[in-house]
C-alpha cells in the first residue's frame, strides 16, 4: 500500500473522526521494511465509507508500539497517528480497554479486572488523543469521538476547544447499570462521556441504561434523552444502529470474480450440498466454541450428514496478549481438532478452520458461496458480518443463524434467532435453517435484504451528524451531515 506523509501540509480539518485505531496497521514485510494492512474489526469496516466521503481527517493508534509517524495521506483519507509506548498498549489497551471494560460491557461473560494503574495509564492515553485532535481540529470543527476506548476524550477536548461540536459513539453494548456500577471509575467515565453533545449508542437499551446512571450516580436532571448540565448545556443520548455499505458489499459480491471464487471455494470444501459459515474476530464473546460445539453434536447425532454438509469457520486471531484470547484459541484449536479427529474421513474434514484475514472480494465471495451464515455472539453491540452477509445475497436465497443477544437481532427479525448457550437450541436451528423449505427461506432474506439495504451506513451517519448539527444549530456540522 502507497502512503506519502503529509505533516508539514495538514490543514486544520472542519471533521475529525478519533478512534482507537486507523484504518490500516503499520506492519513489516519480511525484508524488514515497514508496510501498511488494514486493521481489523467493524468499526473500521463502517467508517472507511463515511470519511472517503467526507474528507476529514482520522486521529488513531497505527498499531505499532513506541513509533513517532507523522500525519500521512493513505487512499484519499488524511490519517493522524497517535503515538503509545509499549507499556501504553499494555495498560491502556490490552489492560483498561480490553481486560477491565471490553468484559464488563460485555455482560461481565469473562471477569473484568480491575486495575488502578490501568486506570491511571487510561486517562493519560485519552489525554493524548484529545490534545493530537485539539491540534488538528479548525474553528467550529464537528469531531466525532469513537468507542470504549476513549470515553474521556469528550470532557477533555470540551476543556480545551469550547468551540468544537462533539460527537460520541460507542459500537459495543453499554451495560445494565447493576455490572456498570461495579467500575470503581464510573463516576470519571460517566463525565467523560457527557463532555459530547451527542452520546449515540447500538440499541435503546444502551442510551436508557447511561440516562438512568446520570440521573441516579451524578444526580443530572434528565427528561427522556435528554440530560441538563451543570454548565447550561444540553447533552442528547439515543441510539444509532450502525451498519454497512450494504451496496458495496452487494456489488462485490456480484462481479464475476466473485462469482467465480464462490465456485472456486465451494469446489475446494468438497462441492458439498450445503455450507454453513462463520467469520468473527477470535474473541470470547462471539459464541465460537458453542457453535462448534453443537455442530459437531449435530454430526454425531445424525442430524447433518457429514458427507452432507461442512462448516467453513474464519477467526482472526485479536488481542493475543490478553490471557483470555490466548486460552479461547487454545479451546478452539482443541474442539475443532477432537470432532474432526472423530468424524473427518479422509479428505474431507467436516470443519474448515482458518485464521486468515482476507481482502473485501474473498470474503464477499465466501460470503456470497455459504448457504447458512451462523452468527451466535454471547454479546454483541450489533454485528457487521451478519449485515453483510446478507448483503452479499444476490437473490432471496441463503439463511442467517442469529444469535439474540446481538443488536442486529433486533433489525434482523426474519433470522432463525436463537441463545447460544442453550447448545440444543443452537442445534435445531441449525438443522432447521438446512431443512427449510425455499419458500420459507426466501421470505425471510427477502425482508432482511430491504432491511440492509434500506438503512445502510450512510443513512447512519447523516442521521447522527444530523441531530447533532440540530442540537445547536451548528454551521460546522451542516457542512459535513452529507
Ligand atoms: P467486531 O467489530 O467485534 O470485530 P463485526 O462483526 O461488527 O465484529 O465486524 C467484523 C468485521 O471484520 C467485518 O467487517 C468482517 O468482514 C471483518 N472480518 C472478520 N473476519 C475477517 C477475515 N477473516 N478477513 C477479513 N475480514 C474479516
Ligand atoms: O467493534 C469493537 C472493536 O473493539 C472496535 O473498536 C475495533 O475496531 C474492533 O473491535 C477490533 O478490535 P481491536 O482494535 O482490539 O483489534
Amino acid at each position: 500500500m502507497n502512503s506519502k506523509s503529509t505533516k508539514s501540509k495538514l490543514d486544520p480539518a472542519s471533521f475529525v473522526v478519533v478512534a482507537n485505531r486507523l484504518p490500516v496497521d503499520r506492519a513489516e514485510r519480511p525484508d524488514g521494511t515497514a508496510d501498511w494492512r488494514p486493521s481489523p474489526g467493524g468499526l473500521v469496516t463502517a467508517f472507511e465509507p463515511i470519511m472517503q466521503r467526507r474528507h476529514g481527517a482520522w486521529v488513531g493508534w497505527h498499531g505499532a508500539a513506541d513509533e513517532e509517524l507523522e500525519a500521512f495521506e493513505h487512499e484519499s483519507l488524511t490519517l493522524v497517528p497517535v503515538p503509545l509506548s509499549s507499556s501504553e498498549v499494555e495498560d491502556y489497551y490490552e489492560g483498561f480497554s480490553n481486560a477491565t471494560l471490553w468484559p464488563l460491557y460485555h455482560d461481565a461473560i469473562a471477569p473484568p479486572q480491575f486495575h488502578r494503574e490501568w486506570w491511571e495509564t487510561y486517562v493519560k492515553v485519552n489525554q493524548r488523543f484529545a490534545d493530537h485532535v485539539a491540534t488538528v481540529a479548525a474553528e467550529d470543527a464537528v469531531v466525532w469521538v469513537q468507542d470504549y476506548h476513549l470515553q474521556l476524550v469528550p470532557q477533555m477536548l470540551r476543556r480545551q476547544r469550547p468551540d468544537l461540536r462533539i460527537g460520541f459513539f460507542l459500537h459495543i453494548p453499554f451495560p445494565p447499570t447493576e455490572l456498570y456500577v461495579q467500575l470503581p471509575w464510573r463516576q470519571q467515565i460517566l463525565e467523560g462521556l457527557l463532555g459530547a453533545d451527542l452520546v449515540g449508542f447500538q440499541l435503546p437499551g444502551g442510551a436508557q441504561n447511561f440516562v438512568r446512571l446520570v440521573r441516579n450516580r451524578l444526580g443530572l436532571e434528565t427528561q427522556r434523552d435528554r440530560i441538563r448540565m451543570p454548565d447550561g448545556r444540553e447533552v442528547l443520548a439515543r441510539a444509532y444502529p450502525i451498519s454497512i455499505d450494504a451496496m458495496a458489499f452487494h456489488e462485490l459480491a456480484a462481479t464475476e470474480e466473485a462469482a467465480e471464487r464462490a465456485a472456486e471455494i465451494r469446489h475446494d470444501l468438497g462441492d458439498p450440498r450445503v455450507m454453513f459459515l462463520g467469520v468473527d474476530r477470535l474473541d470470547y464473546t462471539k459464541g465460537l466454541l458453542e457453535r462448534v460445539q453443537a455442530f459437531g453434536e449435530a454430526i454425531a447425532e445424525g442430524k447433518i450428514d457429514p458427507d452432507d454438509a461442512v462448516l467453513l469457520q474464519l477467526a482472526v486471531p485479536s488481542r493475543e496478549r490478553v490471557d483470555r484470547y490466548r486460552q479461547l484459541r487454545d479451546d478452539i484449536d482443541r474442539m475443532v481438532g477432537r470432532i474432526n479427529g472423530e468424524i473427518a474421513r479422509i479428505g474431507r474434514a467436516p470443519i474448515t478452520y482458518l485464521h486468515v484475514s482476507y481482502p473485501r472480494l474473498e470474503m464477499a465471495a465466501i460470503y456470497r458461496a455459504a448457504d447458512i451464515m451462523v452468527v451466535t455472539p454471547l454479546r454483541d453491540g450489533m454485528n457487521l458480518v451478519a449485515k453483510e452477509y446478507v448483503a452479499c445475497r444476490q437473490r432471496d436465497d441463503g439463511a442467517l443463524v442469529l444469535s439474540e443477544f446481538t443488536g442486529a437481532a433486533r433489525e434482523l427479525r426474519q433470522a432463525y434467532l436463537v441463545n447460544p448457550h442453550d447448545i440444543n437450541g443452537l442445534k435445531d436451528r441449525l438443522v432447521e435453517a438446512m431443512n427449510d423449505p425455499t419458500r420459507n427461506k426466501a421470505r425471510r432474506m427477502r425482508m432482511m435484504r430491504r432491511q440492509v439495504f434500506e438503512n445502510d451506513i450512510e443513512k447512519w451517519a447523516s442521521t447522527f451528524l444530523d441531530d447533532l448539527e440540530a442540537l445547536n444549530g451548528s454551521r460546522a456540522a451542516k457542512q459535513v451531515a452529507g
